[in-house]
């Protein structure tokens, strides 16, 4: 058994797939858990499993994070103060043609991926600045780097898509807004992972018992290991499955070009079209 002195990690969609995996790393390595997801039955076999294994505390709270005031009840616990990692990981993708998907069901994808992570992420950051110690980890998927691609073979995903984009641009922004305190703020941005995410759109959880979906992909321990390794050495993007890490830089290159490209006047190629004399 670890000796426990790590503090209190909360991890989202820990009812299976990366979450799941999240907490088991975590327990493994000394941290106390809150479990955070929809199955209730599912985070309580994996609080004992974790309890007996580890040692660890293990809370859960079965919340649907679209739901407002379950929200709000999840961000009062990451509020306690007693919380050093945060891990924002429940996801889920509304995927097929967005005009015909459920117009609610899209707001769902909003709600869980985009709404309850900036919430929780509110939440968590003051104490962590205040007790001089904290980690915020989001995840977002590869596909927030997929704009200019057609669906087929990836899925009809645009909303999907651009909430994992907030995902990557909110947490690189307020990474660059906390250097030089002592909170650590990291994206991790997993290809196609073997969990079950494929086998439901989100309305509602998958039921029966743990599987993986047909798609297959990278194991979650892998994702998992690269995340927390991505966090000891301080990576903020973290692409479990890049070997060439200096892509990142180089997207930062480009991303900067585009911004110190863009003057105050309008480019030639717009004027035209009102001033053909132009
Ligand atoms: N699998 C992939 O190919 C892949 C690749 C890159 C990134 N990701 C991202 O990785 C994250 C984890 O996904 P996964 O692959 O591990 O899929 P997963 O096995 O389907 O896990 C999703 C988790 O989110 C929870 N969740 C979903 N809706 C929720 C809600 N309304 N309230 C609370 N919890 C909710 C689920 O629990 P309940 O159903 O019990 O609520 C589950 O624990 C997601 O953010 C996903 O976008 C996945």
């Amino acid at each position: 058994m670890t000796e426990r002195t790590k503090g209190t990690a909360v991890v989202t969609g820990a009812s299976s797939g990366i979450g799941a995996e999240y907490a088991v790393r975590l327990a493994r390595r000394g941290w106390d858990l809150v479990l955070v997801a929809r199955r209730a039955g599912r985070l309580a076999a994996l609080a004992d499993r974790l309890r007996e294994e580890t040692g660890a505390r293990v809370e859960t709270a079965v919340a649907d994070l679209a739901d407002p005031q379950d929200l709000a009840r999840v961000a009062a616990r990451v509020a306690a103060g007693d919380v050093a990692l945060l891990v924002n990981n429940a996801g889920i993708n509304g995927y097929g043609p967005f005009a015909e998907v459920d117009a609610a069901l899209l707001t769902k994808v909003l709600d869980v991926n985009v709404v309850a992570l900036t919430v929780l992420t509110r939440a968590a950051v003051p104490h962590m600045l205040e007790r001089g110690r904290g980690a915020v980890v989001n995840v977002a998927f590869l596909l927030a780097f997929a704009g200019s691609l057609p669906p087929g073979p990836l899925p009809q995903r645009a909303v999907y898509a651009g909430t994992k984009g907030y995902v990557v641009t909110f947490t690189r922004t307020l990474a660059a807004e906390l250097a030089g305190t002592p909170v650590r703020v990291q994206v991790v941005c997993p290809g196609l992972t073997a969990t079950e995410f494929h086998l439901s759109r989100g309305e509602a959880p998958v039921p029966g018992e743990a599987r993986v979906h047909e798609e297959g992909g990278m194991p979650a321990a892998d994702v998992v290991t690269a995340s927390l390794a991505a966090l000891e050495s301080g990576e903020v993007v973290c692409v479990p499955g890049l070997p060439d890490a200096g892509v990142v830089d180089r997207l930062a290159a480009v991303e900067r070009a585009l911004r110190e490209g863009s003057g105050r006047s309008v480019a030639a190629r717009y004027r035209r079209a009102e001033d053909p004399e132009a």
